[in-house]
């Protein structure tokens, strides 16, 4: 069932108004219906998060100092201006939505710069495993303080021992730089490219092959397993971090890991026998299968928020299990499913809202509230995979899919052609958790 169906959206566009307001006094629960009783409607909702162009960040915070543990040897201070940059991409109750393509990666990078400034006193790229615990958690208590969810150690699946070196077996600055080319590495990687890192990855190549040059140091010249060289990557990041400043080491960080997210659908597809019964015969009733299939993309439109190429690849994705499942006809044509269909809903029209496939962050202004660029507009549909289907995100993708709304826009430094902004996320009743702050 749907919100709009319950409630006026200016009623719950009210609700989530003063529930903000109560969320920056409270930090804890409130019952929704326990305010209901109070609230009468009011005329058009005015758009509750309006478009912010990037801003000079003045976070909110809750006004509550962190304790910390005093055990923590990371300087906090040294990466300040980018922890307010994650606790805004990390958002209190946005955070779970916008996980995968901007919190955790933002998430992620800091750690990895908070790592990098450390080794300039310390001498080394790693923490021990006491360090790590205190460390970890005082960190989350102060992007918690600016207003981040309160759960990012499981949103984000980050863990103590991410802040170790893990198996890799070398850890000191000195001996890095004795036995990798520091230079070529960072000129491969100090200005990333970020149209093209993704398809010709020049900087991830020379992370790797950094990578398995130290994870050699623990092996007697046999190959090192492939885990010891993915926790080598990790100690090439921070080295990275260790020679940038913290911001531009953030821009570069934030690059590299956005050619992960595109590449991938991080949507769960949940059980589909409800679609291949509907429409897995050619001959099938074009009504109940499409009925079928909207139902289907309705559960999808209740998780994240996804950029353009994932919708891309979460239409090819879906796409190549109906086809699997014998569902041969092209569907999406049939019913009309767009790009934009596989992501979360917004506002009262529920229009998908992807965002762009480069970096971006959610922004915090005093007088408008918070704030992220989507493209509510794109009306593409999304393309039935053929047999030589090639992932977006990958080389080849504006060859195969002329259409994308993807690096074309994004390269002359538009995000898209029309930017609007979501005031609230209604589309479901999972969705309306959001209005709730915990
Ligand atoms: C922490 O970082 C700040 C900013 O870079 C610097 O001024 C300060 O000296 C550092 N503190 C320590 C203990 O290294
Ligand atoms: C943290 O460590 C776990 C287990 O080693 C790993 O699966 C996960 O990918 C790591 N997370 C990050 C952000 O590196
Ligand atoms: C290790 O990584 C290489 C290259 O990334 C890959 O080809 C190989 O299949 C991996 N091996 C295992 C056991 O995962
Ligand atoms: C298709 O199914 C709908 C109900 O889902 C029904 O009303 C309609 O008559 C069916 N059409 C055909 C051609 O069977
Ligand atoms: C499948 O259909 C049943 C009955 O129509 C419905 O209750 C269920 O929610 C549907 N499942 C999905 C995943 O759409
Ligand atoms: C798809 O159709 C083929 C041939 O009709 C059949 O052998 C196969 O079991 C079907 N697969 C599924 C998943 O229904
Ligand atoms: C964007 O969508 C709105 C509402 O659906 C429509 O009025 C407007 O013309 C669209 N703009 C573009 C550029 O497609
Ligand atoms: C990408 O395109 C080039 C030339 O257009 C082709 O040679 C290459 O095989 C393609 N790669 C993939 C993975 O399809």
């Amino acid at each position: 069932m749907r919100v709009q169906d319950l409630v006026p959206s200016s009623l719950i566009l009210q609700l989530f108004l003063l529930l903000l307001l109560l969320c920056l006094y409270r930090s804890h629960s409130i019952p929704l219906h326990a305010m209901a009783p109070d609230i009468s409607p009011a005329a058009d909702p005015q758009p509750f998060l309006p478009l912010l162009a990037p801003s000079p960040l003045t976070p909110f915070t809750t006004g509550i100092l962190p304790t910390l543990s005093g055990l923590c040897r990371l300087n906090f201070s040294a990466a300040e201006s980018i922890m307010m940059v994650t606790a805004t991409d990390c958002w209190a109750s946005f955070a779970p939505y916008l996980a995968n393509v901007v919190c955790c990666p933002q998430f992620d990078a800091t750690l990895m710069i908070l790592l990098g400034q450390y080794s300039k006193s310390s001498g080394v790229l790693n923490l021990d495993a006491t360090n790590a615990n205190h460390c970890l958690s005082d960190f989350e208590k102060i992007l918690e303080s600016q207003g981040a969810n309160n759960n990012l150690r499981k949103i984000c699946s980050i863990h103590p021992a991410n802040l170790t070196e893990a198996s890799c077996p070398l850890v000191d600055v000195n001996k890095f730089e004795s036995i990798v080319d520091s230079s070529k590495l960072l000129a491969a990687c100090g200005k990333l490219d970020h149209i093209n890192e993704c398809c010709h990855q020049v900087c991830q190549n020379a992370i790797l092959d950094a990578a398995k040059i130290i994870a050699m140091k623990g092996t007697s010249g046999t190959l090192p397993v492939n885990s010891t060289v993915d926790d080598c990557k990790n100690i090439v990041f921070r080295w990275l971090a260790n020679k940038l400043d913290p911001s531009s080491a953030n821009v570069v960080l934030r690059g590299l890991s956005n050619c992960k997210v595109n590449k991938v659908c991080p949507l769960v597809f949940p059980e589909m026998k409800n679609l291949t019964t509907e429409c897995g015969h050619t001959r099938s009733n074009q009504t109940s299968c499409c009925k079928a299939v909207e139902s289907y993309v309705a559960h999808l439109q209740e998780q994240s928020f996804i950029t353009n190429l994932q919708a891309l690849n979460c239409a090819a994705s879906l796409g190549m299990r109906l086809q699997k499942a014998n569902v041969t006809q092209n569907v999406y044509y049939l019913c009309h499913i767009n790009l934009k269909d596989f992501s979360l809903q917004v506002g009262s029209q529920e229009s998908g809202c992807l965002l762009p496939s480069l970096p971006s962050d959610v922004t915090y202004d005093k007088t408008s509230g918070i704030g992220f660029i989507c493209d509510l507009n794109d009306s593409i549909e999304a393309p039935w995979p053929s047999a030589s289907f090639v992932p977006a995100g990958s080389c080849n993708q504006t060859t195969k899919l002329p259409a994308l709304p993807a690096a074309t826009s994004a390269q002359s430094g538009l995000y898209m052609k029309d930017l609007m902004f979501p005031y609230l996320v209604i589309s479901s009743m999972t969705a309306l958790n959001l209005l709730v702050c915990i």
